[in-house]
């Protein structure tokens, strides 16, 4: 099959020749293209492979060690001997698999006291787990609205609320990121019977910029409007409980759901959404990923609930990760190199240009500091970051080293390649 015709085969009778090929949109995405090169700063470092555990300083699969400022392992637990003692107990107990969905054969003990500890977390009546954090936000908008009513989602959300969003059948409205005039002049416009929900990220994820959650809150109190937070970068690192911006910023008991990952903080693979009883019985009842799939293998629900309990046990590693941030940030800063305002374990470094991040992802790689880098098509040309994310494990000497490294990276490569087109602090 050539030119996105299915026509190049031969064996079709000469009046189908001329069929379009169904899977051209996959052979010509232009995204897959970049990724097939390896120039690309993205495809780099997607491409890197570990050779074990994502600790503060990881072994790479080239037999290097490196300062790893490039994973969801906020408060140090994926390499825990407790965590990793629960989940070869519960591999042992309960095999390899679920075998099937929560509704059939697919729970056990583990997932229930998840749930019921998640739920006791954020005070909430319910928690449903999910296998992944996509999967958690596409149960839950998947299963709100009906076609009279209106999702207003912050432009940067996150890829799987966009993606639940428009799975919903309710009518989706952008407003722009952060904006609150734009919040509220979409809520003033709505037909005053249409139901409606915001929802946001709680920590935006490839910024680290923090949603405004107070004032969000405030407007939907005044609209009438109910509001959907994603903690999956709040969980773990905000509020003196870990549970996320809306504890930080003290809005919680006015968040109606919240949703999480547990790949992140929790050291572990798969999602939750806290919210009432009548709605976790809803979406049992109705969301295709809960219904319809293979329930969270038993070994990494017993991580997840190990390091929940560690995470309400200790809360000195909360602290000691909010610590590890502000100091990260410091000494961004008085290195020359202007992180993006914001105070979750998501620090990112403002690169520019394609060029300029690929250069400095190399420069900081080769020299021992393993980041994210973030350019085109992630966010628009020319606001290209280094993601560099925080452990509460990572400890002073590494994360001082790592810091000052990475702005010398990012001052030389935009010496080299030009800082982009745009100036501002925001990467979109
Ligand atoms: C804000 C946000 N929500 C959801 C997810 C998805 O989580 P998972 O990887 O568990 O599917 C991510 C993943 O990075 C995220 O950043």
């Amino acid at each position: 099959m050539t030119d996105g015709l299915v026509a190049a085969r031969s064996d079709l009778p000469a009046a189908l020749r001329g069929r379009r090929d169904p899977f051209a949109p996959l052979h010509e995405n232009p995204l897959a293209a970049l990724l097939r090169d390896p120039r690309h700063p993205g495809s780099a470092s997607a491409a890197v492979p570990t050779g074990g555990a994502p600790l503060p300083v990881t072994r790479y699969a080239d037999g290097r060690d490196r300062v790893n400022l490039g994973t969801g392992n906020y408060l140090g637990l994926a390499g825990d001997r407790r965590v990793v003692e629960s989940a070869t107990e519960a591999l042992r107990r309960y095999g390899t698999s679920a075998s099937g969905s929560r509704v059939l054969n697919g729970t056990t003990r583990l997932h229930l006291q998840l749930e019921e500890e998640l739920a006791d977390l954020y005070g909430t009546e319910a928690a449903v787990l999910t296998s992944s954090g996509v999967n958690a936000n596409v149960a839950l908008l998947s299963t709100i609205c009906t076609p009279d009513d209106v999702l207003l989602v912050d432009a940067h959300v996150h890829a799987s609320l966009h993606a639940a969003a428009a799975a919903s059948r309710g009518q989706v409205v952008r407003w722009s990121h952060n904006d609150l005039e734009s919040l509220a002049s979409r809520l003033q416009q709505l037909d005053p019977r249409a139901g409606a929900v915001v929802v946001v990220d709680g920590v935006y994820s490839m910024t680290g910029e923090l949603a405004p959650l107070r004032e969000i809150t405030d407007l939907c109190a005044r609209h009438g409007a109910r509001l959907v937070v994603d903690e999956a970068h709040g969980l773990g690192v905000l509020g003196d409980g870990g549970r996320g911006a809306g504890e930080e910023l003290g809005v919680l008991d006015d968040v109606d759901a919240v949703t999480i990952a547990l790949s992140k903080s929790l050291a572990s693979v798969g999602g939750a959404i806290m919210t009432t009883r009548a709605a976790a019985d809803g979406i049992r009842a109705a969301a295709m990923p809960y219904v319809f799939s293979a329930a969270n293998d038993p070994a990494s629900v017993a991580a997840a609930l190990t390091a929940v309990r560690i995470m309400r046990a200790e809360p000195e590693r909360i602290s000691r990760l909010q610590d590890n941030c502000a100091l990260l940030r410091r000494v961004l800063t008085d290195a020359g190199a202007r992180p993006i305002e914001g105070r979750g374990a998501v620090v990112a470094v403002p690169t520019g240009s394609d060029e300029a991040t690929g250069a400095a992802w190399r420069t900081a790689f080769d020299n021992g500091v393993y980041t994210n880098a973030v350019a085109y098509p992630a966010v628009p040309r020319g606001r290209g970051v280094l993601r560099l994310t925080v452990m509460a494990t990572h400890n002073e000497a590494q994360l001082r080293a790592a810091g000052e490294l990475v702005a010398a990276a990012v001052r030389a490569a935009q010496g080299e390649h030009g800082d982009g087109v745009d100036d501002r602090r925001s990467v979109a």
